[in-house]
């Protein structure tokens, strides 16, 4: 069996095989041009394959190829999960030890309003965002009454500027990302409970669950453990750091991490992606009465927030953005197109892959951004890898920020923005021989990682470990100082 394995390390770094233009999925996650701002004005991309839209108050629909979709990216699930090559070809003996899991939140109403007023309402009563506080359960007090909120405006208050009419508390989740929380949770336990690490009746003492200090990210958890524990009556606690130093979701202040961020954002690429959308950024600019002053400089100076007032319709059953026509304009002079979105899209999938993968600043970036969280999983990792066994599942609720430097840590191939619950799931594996050997295979968004180090299907944990050691800081403190 020891032979076999040395024989097993050379297919990793080996050219993907089915990683072919036939495979939708494939072809939809890592476009070979995303390096280059044509790839932002070519429009004949569209979307690259990807998916950009999701109903209304009701959970997505599955994708049978898997593409990558902003609104539910795809997840592990059981009709399309195998065991990683040598293990399925019955090459490999191995056991599924531990599985450490990381997604982003479900999909979600916008951070970023549109200064102008538009046309469509944007309603959120269909989803209570619970608010209460209950002293831990003793015999002596009663449990608090389970309030939730329930956002209203009122029109005397003279601050209201109310452009999106409507009863949300942005940016909260939608009830559409709610029920695809549940599925994403239900999926998981189809794949790893049963004989796999995840305990089928609810978390054990062996169990990591973790988010970062949003509601969000906490709201997502509620659904998705849900759907793992669907017959699970007890309360769960979700660990989470205090807010003002939290490891993820940028917690920690770090001038250093600003610094370097401005510093791309100064170099010739990030001003040529600026050069070559500058009519897009003036057309949506004069269709929203957005300028150039200082507090709106963010919408025009990135993608960041057109990308997101518009994911946030479309991923909701909405239409794009309309601003509320005014007097003697025509139909259709006041909407964002079709196009304009994708380029928008585009040009946002450009962002963070030059952010993460393309800029020579990237590795610095990461590591300023990340190396705390990556410590975190690599901690536990390192742990599984000298046969602890603390911990058999990990499932950490966190945010696209804290996604991109994982992925560009990993190097992955091409990184698209990863959408709404983008999910990393590293499989520790160990195979049954003379003595433990510990393997890892990584998916992202339920397929495995394609990197510049060759597909993750099947690598001996020290490896994957020391790929990741390359991103954790020493002192952090200290860098973070500048
Ligand atoms: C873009 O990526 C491709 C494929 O990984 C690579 O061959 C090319 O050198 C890259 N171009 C730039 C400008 O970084
Ligand atoms: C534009 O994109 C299409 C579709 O991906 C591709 O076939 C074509 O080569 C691209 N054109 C340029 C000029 O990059
Ligand atoms: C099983 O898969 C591994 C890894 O891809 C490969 O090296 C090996 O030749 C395969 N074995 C059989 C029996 O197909």
């Amino acid at each position: 069996m020891v032979t076999l394995f040395s024989l097993l390390l050379t297919p990793l770094f080996t050219p993907s095989s089915h990683a072919s233009e036939a495979n939708p999925h494939s072809i939809s996650f890592y476009p070979v041009a995303l390096n280059h701002t044509t790839y932002i004005t070519n429009t004949t991309q569209g979307t690259h394959g990807g998916i950009y839209s999701a109903p209304a108050h009701r959970a997505s629909d599955p994708d049978h190829d898997d593409r990558y979709n902003y609104c539910t990216m795809p997840h592990p699930r059981p009709e399309t999960y195998v065991a990683p090559e040598p293990v399925a070809n019955g090459s490999v003996e191995a056991t599924l030890v531990y599985v450490e899991y990381m997604q982003r939140h479900q999909r979600r109403t916008p951070y970023n309003l549109l200064p102008e007023r538009q046309d469509q309402e944007y309603t959120c009563d269909d989803v209570h965002p619970h608010i209460y506080a209950a002293p831990a359960p003793d015999k002596h007090n009663p449990a608090p009454i389970p309030v939730y909120g329930q956002t209203y405006t009122d029109p005397t208050n003279p601050f209201l500027t109310d452009t999106i009419p409507g009863t949300c508390q942005y940016p909260q989740l939608t009830k559409g990302g709610i029920l695809d929380g549940y599925q994403h949770g239900r999926d998981l336990r189809d794949v790893y409970g049963g004989d796999n690490p995840l305990p089928d009746a609810g978390p054990s003492s062996q169990v990591w669950l973790r988010a970062s200090s949003s509601a969000l990210t906490q709201g997502s958890a509620g659904a998705v453990l849900r759907g793992l524990w669907p017959d699970y009556n007890g309360k769960i606690a979700l660990r989470r750091q205090a807010e003002g130093i939290d490891t993820v979701d940028s917690g920690f202040t770090c001038a250093a991490r600003d610094r370097v961020l401005e510093q791309m954002k100064g170099a010739r690429a990030w001003r040529e992606h600026l050069g070559v959308t500058m009519l897009l950024r003036e057309e949506l600019g004069k269709m929203f009465s957005i300028g150039w002053e200082k507090e709106e400089g963010a919408w025009m100076t990135s993608f960041d927030h057109f990308a997101d007032a518009f994911q946030a319709r479309v991923c909701n059953g909405y239409r794009l953005p309309c601003r509320a026509k005014k007097e003697g304009e025509k139909e259709g002079d006041n909407c964002v197109t079709q196009e304009q979105a994708e380029e928008v899209f585009r040009a946002g999938d450009w962002e963070w892959n030059y952010l993460f993968r393309g800029s020579d600043l990237a590795r610095e970036y990461i590591q300023l951004v990340g190396s705390l969280f990556i410590g975190e999983i690599v901690r536990r990792l390192e742990a599984v890898g000298e046969g602890r066994r603390d911990w058999v599942y990990s499932h950490n609720f966190v945010h696209d920020g804290d996604l991109g430097p994982v992925l560009g840590a990993l190097g992955i191939k091409a990184l698209r923005w990863p959408g709404m619950a983008a999910n990393v799931a590293v499989e520790v594996w160990r195979a049954d021989g003379d003595h433990e050997a510990f393997y890892a295979r990584v998916l992202y968004s339920g397929q495995t990682v394609e990197t510049i180090h060759g597909p993750m299907e099947w690598m001996p944990l020290g490896e994957l470990l020391e790929i990741l050691r390359g991103f954790v800081l020493g002192d952090i403190v200290s860098m973070c100082q500048d």
